[in-house]
């Protein structure tokens, strides 16, 4: 069967930004979509607005993660999950990073991912696939962005593991490096006078990405007819990571 028609894919952290856009996507292809945010008010809403299977969730709730992964299989079924949320709470040299906000950010980009990828595998029958969104980070340092790129290159390390760990059970495991994306996660650095202009000159194509341009990728890969990618870094960047 062509696209993701009737195909069941969790997409945790999808209420926003590159997320929702990956749900649409998702939508577009005919698959049968469930996501997940913070704020259950808002997952309920969005949820109903797009006719898609919906629930709350804090991934820094270790034990949640799996219960939220379990339901949705239960409910919807289980093909595909997109690994989404994200944090980068700080722009600033190493020497000031807190370890509590190493630890969030370790817990929300990585750990998180983890447990999901752990819960996914658990249940799955048959073949699927996991795409994680990592960031161009993954690949190359981040000056000021220390927590973040160490979160990131550990979800390209860890989708690497787990593509060959897995792959003798038909489960594909590929990471989206985005590079710069209009989201809210940019809109501070977008709008700032100077550093703005400083990132839109080191994008070769001059623009960041719309988060439309991610979720196509997000999209392709988790395709079933796409069956011989896995353990792949596929970057969205503008042509940055060429540089
Ligand atoms: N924008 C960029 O330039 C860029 C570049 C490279 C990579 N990325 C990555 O792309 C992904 C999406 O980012 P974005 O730009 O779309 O950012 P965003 O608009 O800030 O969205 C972040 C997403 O992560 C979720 N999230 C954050 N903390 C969470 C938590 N504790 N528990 C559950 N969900 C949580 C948010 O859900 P809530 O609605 O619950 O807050 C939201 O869906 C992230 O992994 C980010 O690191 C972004």
């Amino acid at each position: 069967m062509p696209g993701l028609e009737g195909l069941p894919v969790l997409v945790i952290g999808a209420t926003r930004g590159i997320g929702l856009a990956v749900a649409q996507e998702l939508l577009r292809r005919g698959a049968r979509v469930g996501i997940t945010g913070r704020d259950p008010d808002r997952v309920r809403s969005l949820a109903g607005t797009l006719g898609v299977w919906g629930e709350a969730l804090d991934v820094r709730d270790r034990e949640a993660v799996p219960q939220v992964v379990g339901r949705f299989q239960e409910e919807v079924g289980l093909y595909g999950l997109v690994y989404n949320a994200g944090v980068s709470p700080v722009f600033t040299r190493a020497e000031r990073i807190g370890l509590e906000v190493w630890d969030e950010v370790l817990e929300v980009n990585l750990t998180g991912a983890f447990l999901a990828a752990k819960a996914f595998a658990g249940l799955l029958e048959g073949q699927g696939s996991l795409v994680f969104v990592g960031s161009i980070l993954s690949l190359r340092g981040g000056a000021r962005l220390a927590a973040y790129t160490a979160a990131k290159a550990g979800l390209w390390g860890l989708a690497r593991a787990l593509a060959l760990d897995w792959a003798d059970r038909g489960i594909r495991v590929n990471l989206v490096a985005p590079g710069w994306t209009e989201t809210e996660m940019t809109q501070g650095l977008r709008e700032h006078p100077h550093l703005g202009q400083k990132i839109l000159g080191g994008i070769p194509l001059a623009r960041m990405a719309r988060p439309e341009e991610v979720a196509r990728m997000v999209a392709f890969l988790l395709e079933p007819e796409n069956s011989y990618l896995t353990g792949g870094v596929y970057a969205v960047d503008g042509g940055v990571s060429a540089s």
